[in-house]
Order: C-alpha cells, then structure tokens, then sequence
C-alpha cells in the first residue's frame, strides 16, 4: 500500500483499529432529515467525539468550517429520491479531482446488490476504485438497502460485503444483524456499521453497537441514532466508549445516564 493510501486510512481508522464516523449525508436523497435541516448546528458539539465526517460536498462547503482538521469521507453517489422511482438507480455525482480539491480523505459510494441496478452500482464502485487507488485515496463501500429495510439479514448482508471488498473497497459499511460475524468473517477488509432509522432505545443502540464490535466489526457509521437523539452528545460519548475504550453496555449506558442527567 502506497504512503498517501495508508496516510489516510490512518486519519480515519485510530491506533487502536477502531473508528467512529459521523454520517450526515443522508440529504443527498432524503432532502432536509429531522434534526438535519441545519447540519452545521447540528454537529458542532459531536465533532470533537468522532474520528471522520461522511458528508457530500454541497453540505461540506456549506456548513463546515474549512479550517477543521476533521477527516473528511465525501459521498460521491446520488441522482435519486425518496419520491424518485427507485433509490437503487445512483450514479457518481462527484469527480476524484473534486475529492481531491476538498482534501478528502476518502469517497463512499453505495452499491445495491439484488436491486434492478446491482450492475450499475457494481461498476461504478469499480470505477471509483480505478480512480481512488491511482490518487492514494480509499473508497468506502456502503451496502443500501433502500426502502426494503427488512434485508438486512446476515446472508444478504455478507453478500453485499464480500462483492464490495472483492471489487477493491477499503471499508465496507454495513447494517448490524443477527449473526453478524458471517458478514464480518465473509469480508476481507474492516467493516463500519451503520444505525439505520432511529430506535426506540438508546440501550438497543449500545447492544448492537458492543455486539458488532465483538463479532469484529471495527467500529460504526451511525447517524440518526445519535443526532437524531435527544441527548445527542450522551450518545455519542457513549458510543465512543464502546468503540474505543472497550466499555460493556452497562457501563455505556452509565457514560449516557451521567451525561444526559437521567436515571434509565
Ligand atoms: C445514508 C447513509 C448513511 O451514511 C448511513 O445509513 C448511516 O447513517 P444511519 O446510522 O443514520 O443509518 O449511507 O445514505
């Protein structure tokens, strides 16, 4: 692996293997997201708790502040809509020269597999893949599902992982499901999960996360289920511990109860 691949793996995987990124791309098909109409408020007191921001480049230029240092993975896949007639029809919206211009450290594409445009997505990761590895800069695979959430089994998950990594993805992004190490043993390269729709719970959040790590998940890309949240920075500290300091649930749900002032 060349110097500026591994430079920047290094931004966003930590020391200890491990990574928290912070999604709040969810615009790019979703439009203005609950708690997402001004990502910028939103996420200025989360920033110092995750380790990389997954953002398009419309929002990035918008509402983040150019002097961060936060890495940066830029969503360079869209063209559809939650009214659109199918969320799986994406192409790549953002050249690598772009991704370059804004200092990315990474670029993220969804792939739809079984979807009446698996082949599409395929090639276009494969051609994102092309370009990262001429420039040094990694692409994160991210497993839609679409609207058909119910797919998120540990068969078609580990599908979609094993497709993903064997077309030349540097991380792959995931949903957590029942028997979760049959994704992660079928994937040659680290796997981030992320949370999907907010949960009724923060302790089920905590449980699938510490879950996830266990079966070798090296960390998350969780969005909703922490700024969606009422105590948003709880959660994410919370989160944090799991990821990065090994914490069990209970002591998770210990770092939220402290940090949000309630008793659960
Ligand atoms: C949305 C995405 C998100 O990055 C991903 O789903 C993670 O966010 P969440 O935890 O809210 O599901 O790819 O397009």
């Amino acid at each position: 692996m060349d110097w500026g691949m591994k430079n920047r793996l290094a931004q966003l995987i930590q020391p200890d293997g491990h990574c928290l990124f912070l999604p709040i791309d969810h615009g790019y098909f979703q439009g203005p997201t609950h708690k997402l109409e001004k990502p910028g408020e939103t996420i200025k007191p989360l920033l110092p708790y995750c380790d990389a921001l997954f953002v398009t480049r419309g929002v990035l230029r918008a509402a983040i502040d150019p002097t961060s240092t936060k890495p940066i993975i830029l969503r360079v896949s869209g063209g559809t809509s939650m009214v659109g007639e199918d969320l799986a029809h994406e192409g790549i919206t953002t050249s690598m020269g772009e991704a370059i211009r804004l200092n990315a450290s990474a670029v993220g594409i969804s792939i739809f597999v079984g979807s009446k445009y698996e082949h599409d997505s395929l090639l276009n990761l494969s051609k994102l893949v092309n370009e990262g590895e001429e420039y040094g800069i990694p692409v994160m695979a991210v497993t839609a599902v679409g609207k058909e959430l119910e797919k998120r089994d540990a068969r078609y998950l580990a599908l979609s992982c094993r497709i993903a990594a064997e077309l030349g993805a540097r991380v792959v992004k995931t949903y957590w499901c029942e028997n979760f190490e049959k994704v992660v043993n079928g994937c040659p390269v680290p796997v981030v999960m992320a949370g999907g729709p907010k949960v009724d719970t923060e302790r089920e959040v905590f449980e699938f996360v510490h879950d996830g790590m266990q079966k070798g998940a090296i960390g998350v890309n969780l969005g909703r289920n922490i700024w969606q949240h009422d105590c948003p920075v709880a959660m994410i500290k919370a989160l944090r511990a799991i990821i990065h300091e090994n914490a069990t649930v209970k002591e998770a749900q210990q770092i939220f109860d402290a940090e949000s002032g309630e008793k659960k």
